[in-house]
């Protein structure tokens, strides 16, 4: 069962999870990192700002777990854009070492592949930041994604591009297709920490945390890896039936254990 931990603001959750991904950067100096964009994560990369200052990061990778397809990369919402102002300069990483899917159109049906390929070559992640959508995907994997899915280009379901819209001018902006890494990539990484916050998440990690694993909720693909930190706000948390178990669990954590 995933670790639930429910925090009072987004500020804390991130705090806890860039400890974690400090703690892991110090015993690791070449820790391969998986990167979400989108919003849920920003306040980890912010705290990380302050966790990592003066830390050497020169070995430091990143992958991250999806790009449109067919959006110019230097567009500002292209998620190559959003890693190298959000992740790689604010830390000061190598950009040699982050890696984003190529969603150029030419040479597309072999970037999921390659993709796959570098992960392989550098021993595969050890943390995987993950945010999921108010449908349940992970990554861009869409209701109906298979949980031993790679690398690949998915359609974009309405629901996706009209909460993305806020990105962009208008949803007409939004790209219809995306490459993500799959379901069965996410599940290979060492240590899954999925984030949310807000009230709109709620009915999703409920379904992810505590539904049936189905690849209706591709979220809930999480509950077949084991080792998976899912921490989140009140908001968020609201649908869960077993919070105060959490809570509890929580409370009374062995302090050697981390996160
Ligand atoms: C982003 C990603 C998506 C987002 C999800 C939530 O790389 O893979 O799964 O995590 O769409 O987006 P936000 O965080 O903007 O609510």
């Amino acid at each position: 069962m995933a670790e639930v931990v429910i925090v009072p603001t987004a500020q804390e959750a991130g705090g806890l999870v860039a400890d974690a991904i400090a703690g892991l950067i110090a015993r690791r100096p070449d820790a391969v990192l998986g990167l979400a964009t989108g919003s849920t994560p920003l306040p980890v990369y912010d705290a990380l700002r302050v966790r990592l200052a003066g830390a050497d990061l020169s070995r430091v990778r990143g992958f991250a777990l999806d790009e449109y397809v067919g959006l110019d990369p230097s567009h500002p919402e292209s998620y190559r854009s959003v890693i190298s102002r959000e992740v790689v300069g604010p830390l000061g990483l190598d950009p040699a070492l982050v890696r984003v899917p190529d969603g150029a159109l030419e040479g597309i049906e072999h970037a999921g592949e390659d993709y796959e390929a570098e992960i392989e070559a550098v021993g595969g992640i050890d943390l995987q930041i993950l945010g999921i959508g108010t449908d349940g995907h992970i990554g861009f994997n869409e209701p109906g994604s298979s949980f031993a899915s790679t690398t690949r280009v998915k359609t974009l379901t309405e629901q996706t591009r009209r909460d993305n819209a806020r990105f962009f001018a208008s949803i007409d902006d939004v790209p219809m297709h995306c490459i993500t890494q799959g379901l069965g990539t996410i599940l290979r990484a060492r240590h899954l920490v999925l984030l949310a916050f807000g009230e709109g998440k709620a009915d999703a990690v409920a379904a992810a945390v505590e539904g049936p694993v189905s690849a209706s909720l591709p979220g809930s693909a999480i509950q077949l890896h084991p080792h998976v930190t899912v921490v989140v706000d009140e908001a968020a948390a609201r649908g869960l039936a077993h919070a105060d178990y959490y809570r509890y669990t929580y409370a009374n954590k062995p302090a050697w254990q981390g996160l």
